[in-house]
């Protein structure tokens, strides 16, 4: 694992969005976890923006079909996995670099008896332990902005995706360059590693020998998302406290803020791309 890898799997250590506060929420709710169904969960097991929203429309673009092997890139506990299986009858392997997320998505899979659908890997993205051609698609959500070689983590994707195999998905960009003091501490607090402006993506794409099929540009949607997801984390960052499960503090919250802001203002923001591997 890279030093920069370490940084991130520890920053997600730490995070709200964890089995252990799912459970004791869900326990909490219901008396107990017995005959959890995967909609119990999508509340609080998806990792990014827009919820269940953001996973049919990257199952759109890659037009994924029941039966098909779908890669998610950074699967983090796994629940677009347990969405993509449930609503679009695909099986679902998802490779992500934290321990305990993978710890956390392989207990949750269990939970909803998912297990023998969803194959939750400890790995990286820049070196994927899987055969050339092996998904029919590949779907990521806010994750490559903690990739340290986007590059890397992309001809990796290529390669295991088969011909005509789609890669669809969101992450974070820049629309206006920030000072490296402000970079500094996007990446102190949210283990960012580098943003690309939406044109440099394309660009990137298309030098690992894919072909851009879309590029929409959401940061719009995402200020009002963010603001909302903004006050979800002040209260799961609080309940995490007092239940002595992973939190982040004010530090993190005071962060999120000036993120929100700088989404809202276009400074920075977000792009869903959808590539394919040529035939
Ligand atoms: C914002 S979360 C997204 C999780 C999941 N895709 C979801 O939407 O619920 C980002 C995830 O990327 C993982 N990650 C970051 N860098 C990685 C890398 N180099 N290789 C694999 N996973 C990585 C983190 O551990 C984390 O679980």
């Amino acid at each position: 694992m890279e030093m920069a890898e370490k940084t991130v799997a520890e920053w997600y250590a730490n995070h709200p969005i964890s089995a252990p506060h799912i459970l004791t929420k869900l326990t909490n709710l219901r008396g107990s976890t017995k005959d959890v169904t995967p909609q119990e969960l999508y509340p609080y097991d998806q990792d990014h923006y827009d919820g269940l929203n953001a996973n049919a429309r990257l199952a759109d673009k890659t037009q994924m079909k029941p039966g098909d092997h779908v890669l998610d890139v950074c699967a983090g506990l796994c629940g677009p996995a347990r969405w993509y299986v449930t609503e679009r009858g695909v099986d679902v392997t998802g490779i992500d670099i934290s321990p305990n997320r993978v710890d956390g998505a392989k207990e949750l899979n269990a939970l909803v008896g998912m297990q023998d659908q969803i194959h939750p890997i400890l790995g990286s993205a820049m070196d994927m332990p899987f055969d050339d051609n092996k998904f029919d698609a590949a779907v990521s959500q806010e994750s490559f902005l903690h990739i340290p070689d986007k590059a890397k983590a992309l001809s990796e994707v290529f390669r295991v995706l088969r011909p005509g195999g789609r890669f669809a998905f969101t992450d974070w960009v820049m629309h206006s360059s920030l000072s490296e003091d402000e970079m500094e501490q996007y990446s102190q607090r949210f283990a960012c590693q580098s943003l690309l402006s939406i044109p440099e993506y394309q660009a990137k794409l298309e030098q690992t020998g894919f072909k851009v099929v879309s590029a929409d540009d959401v940061t719009a949607s995402w200020g009002e998302i963010l603001a909302r997801r903004l006050s979800m984390y002040q209260t799961l960052d609080a309940e995490a406290e007092r239940a002595g499960n992973p939190s982040k503090g004010d530090e993190f919250l005071k962060m999120y803020a000036q993120f929100v802001s700088d989404v809202q203002q276009r400074r920075i923001g977000g792009v869903r791309l959808a590539a394919e591997k040529p035939q």
